[in-house]
């Protein structure tokens, strides 16, 4: 069967969340794959089959015939410019071998044992943010927490020192703004300064290695052996300093948001602080941070759903549909912090698997509950029709959040 074209869909412009939710339980009943031009996923507008149900999303994840690498599909490469190209050879952009080269280099760094090392200073950089926020009566959650806390922990764990931070949360959402030529030109001067920073950063640790992921990094490049090139030393930072933190604003984010939309949860937080162990994990799946899947591209043809998918065609996976999915999920679309299991596709599957998932969940474990108890009477401070989003297709979280306390 040929998939229909679907027009109107583009979740990088988004009205809101419930709205989109009702597109999705739309898909998966009655067209689980289609196509649709996608604007801002990648250079130009792309043309890509969106897979909707759980069951089909888990399996595409996992499925071999479907690579990161345009040629490795037969397909040529987006055409980005050549200052972007070093970018490119990140993990998440690339296939096997290269890829489990590139990840086998740094996953030491977020095993469970690792993160749970991490956790202490975590903890009390969550209690510095919130000890700023005394005696106020309202602030902009993202600004002054979410996007801080996650910032500061990768920092930490890569090595980046104190006073450059606040300029690198600056440049990695230069990357956000999506992936059309025009937000890529938009964005060149905060990624040229990026580009060159990522230099300096290298050259600092290479004089004066420390004990950190960076300094770890650059001696791997230097033993050679195809270990690591400089490109690749770059790119690998690119993407820690910017997955690591530009998705765990977004869990904090849309995780508050959701449960000021759903008091009860929010009291179950406050009165029994462990239900976050599940809870965590609940908000992960009713308030995706990341939309949708990165793009593959078909080695192979494929049938998902009855549709064929043709050789060299591009996939993207609708991971917030698959976690609304109510074949997968008793009562989708209620938040239910108990929920267990809770299988739910937030961090992808199969190789591409996110790495920092327990850095990710042990931030949100921390931060929820702390942002609850430290103020027992938190409000929204504006209507929900007003929430602004980020205008990126890929992520979903809030401009600003602001509260009143
Ligand atoms: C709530 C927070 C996070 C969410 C929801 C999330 C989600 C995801 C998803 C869905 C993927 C797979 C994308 C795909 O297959 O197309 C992924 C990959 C990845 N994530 Fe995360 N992520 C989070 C936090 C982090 C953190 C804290 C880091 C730390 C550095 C990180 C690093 C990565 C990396 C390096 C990959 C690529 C892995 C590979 O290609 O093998 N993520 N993440």
């Amino acid at each position: 069967m040929i998939a229909p074209l679907i027009e109107d869909f583009n979740p990088g412009i988004r009205t809101g969340k419930a709205k989109l939710n009702d597109i999705y339980t739309r898909l998966r009943s009655e067209t689980p794959v289609v196509r649709a031009m996608l604007r801002g996923v990648a250079p130009g507008t792309s043309e890509a089959f969106l897979i909707a149900r759980y069951a089909d999303v888990s399996a595409a994840l996992k499925d071999q015939r479907l690579v990161k690498d345009p040629p490795n599909a037969g397909v040529e490469a987006p055409p980005v410019p050549a200052i972007f190209r070093p970018l490119l050879r990140n993990m998440l952009a690339l296939d096997d071998p290269d890829h489990a080269r590139l990840r086998r280099l740094v996953q030491v760094a977020f095993t469970p044992r690792r993160v749970e090392m991490m956790a202490t200073h975590a903890r009390a950089t969550s209690t510095a943010l919130l000890d700023r926020l005394h005696g106020r009566t309202s602030f902009d959650l993202i600004r002054e927490y979410a996007l801080p806390l996650p910032v500061t922990v990768i920092s930490e764990l890569l090595g980046v020192p104190q006073r450059d931070r606040r300029r690198f949360a600056r440049w990695s959402g230069a990357f956000l703004r999506g992936a059309s030529m025009r937000a890529l030109l938009t964005s060149l001067p905060d990624i040229l300064a990026f580009l060159q920073y990522l230099k300096r950063l290298i050259t600092m640790k290479r004089e004066a290695p420390q004990d950190d992921l960076v300094s770890a990094l650059v001696a791997a490049e230097a033993e050679g052996d195809e270990k690591l090139t400089s490109d690749e030393l770059s790119a690998m930072i690119a993407i820690l300093l910017s997955a690591g933190h530009e998705t765990t604003v977004n869990l904090i984010g849309n995780g508050i948001l959701s449960l000021l939309q759903n008091p009860d949860g929010a009291e179950a937080v406050r009165s029994n602080p462990s239900i976050i162990a599940t809870g965590v994990e609940e908000l992960l799946r009713y308030a995706s941070p990341v939309e949708m899947s990165t793009m593959r591209y078909a080695r192979e043809p494929l049938t998902v759903a009855g549709i064929e998918i043709p050789r060299g065609s591009r996939v993207i996976c609708l991971i917030a549909s698959a976690n609304r999915d109510e074949r997968q999920f008793v009562h989708a679309d209620q938040l239910d912090l108990l929920r267990s299991p809770n299988r739910h596709v937030s961090f992808g599957e199969g190789g591409h698997y996110c790495l920092g998932a327990s850095l990710a969940r042990m931030e949100g474990k921390i931060a929820i509950p702390d942002i609850l108890a430290r103020f027992p009477q938190l409000r929204l401070g504006t209507t929900p029709d007003r929430l602004r989003w980020r205008q990126n297709p890929v992520l979903t979280g809030l401009e600003r959040l602001p509260l009143v306390v």
